[in-house]
């Protein structure tokens, strides 16, 4: 009797979600029932559905008790005739990109993928479509959101396949794929004057944080080069010789790359700002202990000559722009990518 303090019994065109069922007064099913039987109230119905492997739903009639479980639901529909139907509600949510549905959709969406895979539970995972083996005629009771259809013998439903995006402002950040993962990058205009009270990497920090990144790390040669391409857009000046420092020009971009110490003793020595550990190097002149008038951190920035400087000569006069990243994110589509 679990589920009575749980279970809304007093609906009208409406679904009310308890614990385990909701109680869809108003709307109909098109559902397989499996075991029919007969119980006191819908309480002991929906315990015999939650101790049953494969119920995802019941039916119950008041005046008779009978209590019908469910195995498979095709369809949710409004019919306002209808007030004997529960469905399991779960709480994870099934979201595919650029589906939008009503709450009963989304409810048997989530029930349906309630393992969150590529295809329907109990589907068959094909390598471009999701099958079940069933009549032409069950196949088209499937919700239309669904895409179900019937082709030699099958029922058909495109995958569902992750994407990653950029997760905010997808026109801006470049999506990149590495081989630690998806990543966004960006390359911002730095601050401007100085950044106190803050220290250089964190008003670095600061401004990444502002458009929903954190300061870039570098991790390989292939994103330390779509760093440096991006860095080049954003050059103002010309450069007119790229194995020199400055290039002809006299701008940087700040990096993450840091010393949490505040002291540089060796290229070792330096981290990243996102704590991620130093796996690739591309160190330019420095960093240095011996020079005596720059001993402490300050920012290490990537010159027009690709290399990483840091604590470079009069580094403010030459930083210019700051390395931004975050990590992509994935969102469920429509197909096979
Ligand atoms: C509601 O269900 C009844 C009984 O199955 C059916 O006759 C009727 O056409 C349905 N109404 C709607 C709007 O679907
Ligand atoms: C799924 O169906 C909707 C409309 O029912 C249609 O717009 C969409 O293109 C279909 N998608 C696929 C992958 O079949
Ligand atoms: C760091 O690496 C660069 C480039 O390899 C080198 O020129 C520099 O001397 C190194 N600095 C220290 C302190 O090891
Ligand atoms: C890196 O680690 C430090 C110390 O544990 C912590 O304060 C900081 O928030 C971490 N930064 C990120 C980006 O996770």
């Amino acid at each position: 009797m679990k589920y009575l303090a749980t279970l809304y019994l007093i609906c009208l065109i409406k679904v009310c979600v308890t614990v385990n069922f909701a109680h869809l007064c108003g709307y109909s099913l098109t559902a397989d029932t499996f075991v029919e039987c007969s119980t006191a109230d819908a309480a002991d119905c929906a315990d015999l559905c939650d101790v049953t492997d494969t119920c995802i739903g019941f039916e119950y009639f008041e005046e008779t008790g009978d209590c019908n479980l469910i195995n498979a639901i095709r369809n949710v529909e409004s019919n306002y005739t209808f007030c004997s139907f529960y469905m399991k509600t779960t709480t994870k949510q099934m979201t595919i990109q650029g589906r939008s549905l009503s709450t009963t959709d989304q409810m048997l969406q989530n029930l349906l993928y309630e393992s969150q895979g590529t295809c329907p539970d109990g589907w068959r995972t094909a390598s471009t479509k999701c099958t079940l083996k069933l009549s032409e005629e069950k196949c088209a009771e499937f919700a239309s959101f669904l895409n179900a259809s019937y082709s030699n013998g099958l029922c058909v439903i495109p995958l569902i396949t992750l994407k990653p995006i950029c997760p905010t402002d997808v026109t801006t950040w470049a999506l990149k794929a590495y081989s630690d993962g998806y990543y966004c990058l960006k390359v911002i205009p730095r601050f401007a004057g100085s950044p106190a009270p803050l220290s250089y990497v964190d008003a670095c920090q600061q401004a990444c944080a502002n458009i929903g990144g954190y300061f870039a790390s570098i991790h390989s040669a292939a994103e330390n080069s779509d760093m440096i391409c991006m860095f080049f857009q954003h050059l103002t000046v010309s450069i007119t010789d790229f194995t020199a420092i400055n290039g002809g020009g006299s701008q940087g971009m700040a990096i993450g790359l840091i010393s949490v110490t505040g002291q540089i003793v060796g290229n070792w020595s330096m981290s990243w700002y996102d704590n991620t550990t130093v796996t690739y190097k591309n160190w330019g002149g420095g960093p240095e202990t011996t020079v005596a008038d720059r001993p402490v951190f300050q920012l290490t920035i990537i010159m027009p000559d690709t290399f990483w400087h840091t604590n470079y000569l009069n580094f403010n006069a030459f930083f210019d722009t700051i390395a931004c990243k975050q990590k992509a994110r994935n969102v469920r589509v429509l197909g096979s990518v």
